[in-house]
């Protein structure tokens, strides 16, 4: 199997530590998380702050993967960049009750969570979070550290741009947008296009009058 270094210890990390101990492609070896001051190995698993990677670079060369484990799409991006590893180094989590279709493109550092199904011809760049129960229709374009939370429905041809949140259980109808940074609310039903860093809600979705990202 291949090493796994989750980046990040917060709430979102449970999940993403549950996919990989699911699957059999990858072996959970550390976790680094700011709230470790030192770098620490116990039973033959590590804990250490962000900028240990190097030594675990060094220890493990082409062998270690990395999965970025952070719920915020903004701080997955700045930890990104603050990290610097390129983007083969990032792993792709598929749990193994998820549904990929054909020609799906999957790109590095993307998990997709129990019961999601992503169907045909979709493709989802770098450190997307496709959450518990979504759905990804055919032909869909989602753009860097898009989060789709748990149950939410793309239909056919949706393109979600980068950094946006799209809530729980929210839908967006055939071949509409949701803009760069924009946030789709819980439960909100998107029928015309979301512009950048707007916040959308109701039924049909209409902007908030404040900007809040998730
Ligand atoms: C849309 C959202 C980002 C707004 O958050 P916020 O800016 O903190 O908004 P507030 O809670 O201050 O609510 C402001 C108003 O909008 C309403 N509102 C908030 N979210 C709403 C939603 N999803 N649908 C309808 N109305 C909503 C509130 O009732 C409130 O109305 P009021 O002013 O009449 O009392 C947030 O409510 C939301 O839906 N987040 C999605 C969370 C999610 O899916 N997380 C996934 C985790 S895996």
């Amino acid at each position: 199997m291949k090493k796994l270094v989750v980046i990040g210890d917060g709430g979102h990390s449970k999940v993403v530590r549950d996919i990989v101990l699911a699957g059999n492609e990858y072996e959970w070896i550390g976790t680094l998380d700011d709230k470790y001051a030192s770098f620490i190995e116990k039973d033959e698993r590590f804990s250490g702050p962000i900028h240990t990677v190097d030594r675990i670079l060094e220890r493990f060369g082409s062998q270690v993967y990395f999965v970025i484990a952070i719920g915020s799409n903004r701080i997955r991006k700045a930890v990104a960049e603050q990290l610097g590893i390129y983007d083969v180094k990032y792993a792709v989590l598929v749990h193994p009750s998820a549904i990929i279709g054909s020609n799906v493109n999957l790109l590095p550092g993307t998990v997709v969570m129990p019961g999601a199904i992503v169907n045909s011809s979709a493709s989802i760049h770098t450190h997307c979070i496709i959450n518990t129960n979504a759905v990804v229709e055919h032909d869909c374009i989602l753009y860097s550290y898009v989060h789709l939370s748990p149950g939410a429905i793309l239909a056919g041809n949706v393109t979600v741009l980068e950094g946006a949140s799209i809530g729980i259980g929210a839908k967006m109808i055939p071949s509409v947008s949701a803009g760069e940074w924009s946030t789709v609310g819980a439960g909100a039903v998107v029928i015309r296009d979301i512009p950048p860093c707007c916040t959308a809600i109701g039924v049909p979705a209409s902007p908030m009058k404040h900007i809040k990202s998730l």
